[in-house]
């Protein structure tokens, strides 16, 4: 990726790269690579330079969030499931220092299951943006801009 802006990564979890197929009834039917070139526009919008990264490893997921830390890069996270139990994800959210905002497409605390009313990323976040869709994706850059901002 290249441009002036600020570096931003929006992280996305598990199942989250079978978006469009994966229960479109509750999360959509935009995929992942629709949402990834989206997150880039709302990005390059805001004057940041968005990159969007997808795993199924929750290895690889912590291993970006290190590199985040060490380089106070801001991050959107969607942590898909590992959001309600890990607490390895708990701890490498609590090291990040710049600003780390939550986003889920569907709201997990409206939703029957009662294990999804629970956030490990919620007490690291300055902000959480739930139940809008992929907008939300936009919504939660507009957060990460306003506090870059301060
Ligand atoms: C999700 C909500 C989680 O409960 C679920 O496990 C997901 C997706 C969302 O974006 O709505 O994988 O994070």
């Amino acid at each position: 990726m290249s441009g002036d802006g600020v570096r931003v990564w929006v992280l996305n979890g598990p199942n989250l790269g079978r978006l469009g197929r994966r229960q479109p009834e509750i999360y959509g039917h935009t995929t992942h690579q629709e949402l990834a070139a989206l997150c880039a526009q709302w990005g390059t919008d805001l004057g940041l330079e968005v990159e969007v990264r997808q795993t199924n490893h929750e290895g690889e997921l912590l291993d970006w969030l290190n590199t985040a830390a060490d380089d106070r890069i801001p991050v959107v996270l969607n942590a898909g499931a590992w959001t309600h139990y890990s607490y390895a994800l708990y701890d490498a959210c609590a090291q990040l220092e710049a600003p780390l905002v939550e986003v889920h497409l569907s709201d997990p605390k409206a939703r029957t299951e009662v294990f999804r009313h629970t956030s490990v990323v919620e007490p690291h976040a300055v902000d959480t943006v739930a139940g809008q869709g992929v907008e939300g994706y936009r919504r939660a850059l507009e957060l990460v801009a306003q506090h870059l901002r301060g």
